[in-house]
């Protein structure tokens, strides 16, 4: 069960839409408005949408689904809109109305998505409040700018209903959320004062990124692969959380452990892993393109098993799959970070780094790590050797050793690209 609690902002209007794709996938949804949050969109409003009761005051509620009830039975809890008043009294410890009651005695993940004119949200004590909660590893979601009610414009709008429902539904498929996200190695045996001002960044951060090689079938049993084996991507993914962001790892065949914490959404082909990047790309912060993607796939597949016949060779039509980064970067939103790998061979033209360099420019990536694969060298290992180059080209960075060091180089690099 769901419950979709609603304060009292002017997004609320657009909450039944939220509670309505909830239920259309399948999810009991309990919706607890605030007082205030009745203001903007009406009780029988949220009843028929959510089919149950809509009730703000802890009195109110009928035995067997009063707040403790509401608290234990609840698999996620998602606000939206969440105001600066509720995320004040939620990071107080407050419980004056059901749905702060609730909250408090929730076990389950919370997601809230926090709506409210810019100034308010950019306050010193509304930041103060969501960095405290984002330390109990409560979910906040992003507040897009854009036109806001007011007639300012600026940061403060509540993200998209469509948006949230993704982000919900994902939390509760793959189930990560109610655990925290891991320590990474490297993040916490740095010392606090380096790694401090990094943290509070990345907390409340989505980060995406794929990982491992995708495999095109020829047919039921054979496919065209590669030998990555995605511990690039899952160190990444793993660095992110230990930061505090919340990720998601689309992987490719992975046969390595994903620890808890961080979202799994296994993938095979190219057109797969293309399906599963589109639409979380969207709400992502950081992309990280590490995945080794086939450029190419069988132009059909077998639905037997091909036999040999008899003693000629055999030959395979190859189409084009997708090329996965290069619609991210052009569906890119603004102040997203993209970054896409080059493993590279050096040959007559250019070295290993002189084409990586090209296609940094080629690619449209805010950053590229470059390695030298010559010689099959790289793939599948633990340690690794990168180049960190900007959209120009030009060197940003070097990072050598294990994959998890790397991984925290390349995640500074980002910092350092997007702070300055
Ligand atoms: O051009 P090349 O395939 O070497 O580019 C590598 C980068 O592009 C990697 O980040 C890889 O994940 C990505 N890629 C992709 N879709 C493809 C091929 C590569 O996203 N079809």
């Amino acid at each position: 069960m769901i419950v979709v609690g609603v304060s009292g902002g002017i997004a609320a209007y657009k909450t039944p839409a939220l509670i309505r794709r909830l239920r259309q996938a399948g999810h009991e949804v309990r919706v607890i408005p605030t007082e205030a949050a009745l203001k903007f969109v009406g009780a029988a409003t949220l009843e028929a949408v959510s089919g149950a009761p809509a009730i703000s005051d802890v009195f109110g509620a009928e035995p067997g689904s009063n707040h403790v009830e509401l608290a234990r039975t609840a698999d996620l809890v998602v606000v939206a809109p969440a105001t600066a008043d509720l995320i004040a009294r939620y990071a107080a410890g407050m419980a004056n109305d059901l749905l702060t009651a609730t909250l408090l005695g929730v076990k389950a993940p919370v997601v809230l998505a926090p709506a409210m004119h810019s100034a308010m949200l950019e306050h010193p004590a509304t930041q103060a409040n969501l960095a405290a909660l984002r330390q109990r590893d409560v979910i906040v979601l992003e507040s897009p700018s854009g036109a806001l009610t007011s007639g300012d414009t600026g940061p403060g709008r509540m993200m998209e209903p469509e948006q949230i429902a993704t982000m919900v539904l994902e939390l509760l498929g793959s189930g990560p959320a109610n655990r925290p996200p891991p320590k990474s190695p490297a993040s916490t045996a740095k010392p606090q004062a380096e790694t401090g001002p990094t943290d509070s960044t990345w907390a409340g951060h989505r980060v995406l990124v794929s990982a491992g090689g995708t495999r095109e079938p020829l047919d039921p049993v054979r496919y065209l692969g590669n030998t990555s084996s995605g511990k690039q991507g899952l160190a990444i993914a793993v660095a992110a959380a230990g930061r505090g962001a919340t990720v998601t790892l689309v992987g490719a065949n992975l046969k390595l452990d994903v620890p808890d914490g961080i979202a799994l959404v296994p993938v095979s082909t190219a057109l797969e892993m293309s399906n599963a990047m589109a639409p979380r790309a969207a709400t992502a912060d950081l992309i990280v393109m590490a995945a080794a993607v086939a450029d190419f796939r069988p132009a059909a597949v077998a639905a037997n098993k091909i036999k040999r016949d008899g003693h000629g060779g055999f030959s395979l039509e190859l189409v084009a799959n997708p090329d996965i980064l290069a619609a991210l970067v052009e569906a890119r939103r603004p102040g997203q970070v993209i970054i896409g790998f080059a493993a590279e061979t050096g040959d007559r033209d250019a070295s290993a780094l002189e084409h990586a360099a090209a296609k940094a420019r080629r690619k449209g990536t805010d950053l590229t790590v470059a390695n030298d694969v010559s010689g099959g060298a790289i793939f599948g290992q633990d340690s690794t050797r990168v180049v960190l180059l900007d959209k120009v080209g030009q060197i940003v960075g070097q990072a050598e050793g294990s994959k998890s060091a790397v991984a925290e180089a390349i995640l500074d690099a980002v910092r350092a690209m997007v702070v300055g």
